[in-house]
């Protein structure tokens, strides 16, 4: 296959970069040709704060995808996240005289929802069609195109963008040597990689509990509801006990990956772990339930927080079902906490549970590459399936970041003129 028919995922996460090439198979999903990895050096929160180190962890992850696919990779879908991200629900309105409904109404109506305001630093990242109303018609999820009515009416999920912010990461991708195709929000990814189209019928909110963000996604009626990120994850949790335990980070993440625990089921009061720490001549001896009693209660808060979320979006009643992904949801004991904290059914969500992954698929089931995964499935449904409606019919180059990603390629194939 040529390398141009390869699709690329690049997810620059706050603890890992992760390039993934995959190829179109002959099940409608993807067969996984190579993936590289590394750790993740420039950002914070999901924000890059150092250029020069990201652009290093990016060129390594690369490198490496580039070794195992035998291909060379030039462009990539890039996965956004970070606490700059945030997202509204915008309705457009028009007349269209009781005539047939044609495209250029279509347009129109969608343009009519975008006609708002967006403050100078921020910018439009995803817009996604809800759904469409024809006179008291309502729920009509495709282009009611040929229908009749008096006035069309349509809900768009807006999804914007603090602009400094995603210049950053785009401006290290192109210094790694990569231009970009596409940037995607990550939730937007993850839940392609893990829901099913029955989740997004239902009413499903997935959360990709990842090391520096929690991204939430909310699907019903197989469209995104709201999405929204919060600036915490699993490095929190790493944080506590590296604090309370006067530990380093690195040996409190070894200690919260071997013994760490939130489940509350399990009584193991009396059980002791002894950590040798390069600080300490003798090993430290830490209590599980004090720990447990410790990544609990942060849990507990990221939990809190989110559950209001729900409630201030106003789709608190349409969640039936929890998925949790991303690497912290593999902390023992995370689906029964957030089960009793949010009071829903809770199950991990890893990659190929909504297409069939093949090829290396093994190298991909974890769930810290929900997002890289769902990224190449975003590349490979963009323009059809569930994606459909995502910038429909909108002038792709008025696109703001489409002119960012323009103007950032241009300054860099000129500077590798010179
Ligand atoms: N077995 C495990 N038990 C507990 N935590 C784990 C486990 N494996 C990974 N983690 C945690 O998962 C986090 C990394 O997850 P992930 O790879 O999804 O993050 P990321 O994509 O790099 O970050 P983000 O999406 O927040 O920018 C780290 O905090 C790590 O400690
Ligand atoms: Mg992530």
């Amino acid at each position: 296959m040529a390398s141009n028919e390869l699709l690329v995922g690049l997810d620059v996460g706050t603890t890992k970069v992760c390039c993934l090439v995959a190829a179109p198979n002959q099940n409608g999903g993807l067969d996984i040709r190579g993936m590289g990895t590394s750790r993740s050096r420039g950002m914070r929160k999901g924000m890059v704060v150092n250029i020069e180190s990201t652009v290093e962890s990016i060129r390594e992850a690369v490198a490496e995808a580039q070794g195992m696919a035998g291909c060379q990779i030039n462009s990539a879908y890039l996965g956004v996240a970070g606490g700059h991200v945030s997202s509204f629900n915008s309705s457009g309105m028009i007349g269209v005289g009781k005539k047939m409904i044609s495209e250029e109404d279509i347009s129109r109506v969608y343009d009519s929802a975008l006609a708002i305001a967006t403050p100078m630093d921020r910018e439009v990242l995803h817009t996604v069609v809800q759904e469409y109303k024809v006179d008291d018609q309502v729920g009509i999820i495709d282009p009611p195109l040929g229908m009749t009515g008096v006035r069309l009416e349509v809900q768009v999920h807006v999804i914007t963008g603090a602009v400094n912010a995603v210049r950053n990461l785009i401006n290290c991708v192109m210094q790694a040597g990569l231009e970009v195709n596409e940037i995607v929000l990550e939730s937007v990814a993850s839940a392609e990689a893990v829901l099913t189209p029955e989740d997004k019928e239902l009413g499903v909110a997935l959360l990709d509990f990842g090391g520096g963000t929690t991204d939430i996604a909310i699907y019903s009626g197989q469209r995104i509801r709201h999405s929204a990120v919060l600036a915490m994850g699993g490095n929190n949790l790493t944080r506590d006990l590296s604090q309370s335990y006067h530990i380093s980070l690195e040996s409190a993440e070894k200690l919260k990956i071997e013994h760490g625990c939130c489940n509350v089921n399990i009584s193991n009061d009396d059980e002791f772990v002894d950590i040798v720490t390069p600080l300490s001549a003798t090993p430290l001896k830490i209590q599980m339930s004090n720990m447990r009693q410790l990544l609990c209660s942060r849990i507990d808060e990221i939990m809190f927080l989110i559950n209001s979320e729900f409630v201030r979006c106003g789709y608190d009643e349409l969640i039936h079902e929890v998925v949790i992904t991303g690497g912290s949801s593999l902390l023992r004991g995370a689906t029964e906490v957030v089960k009793i904290v949010l009071d829903r059914p809770v199950r991990l969500g890893l990659p190929g549970q909504s297409a069939h992954i093949g090829g290396l698929a093994e190298i991909v089931s974890h769930p810290s590459y929900s997002t890289a995964v769902g990224l190449c499935l975003f590349a490979l449904n963009r323009g059809g399936g569930g994606f459909r409606n995502v910038n429909f019919n909108r002038n792709e180059s008025k696109s703001f970041f489409k002119k960012i990603i323009h103007s950032l390629s241009s300054f860099f194939s000129n500077k590798n003129s010179f």
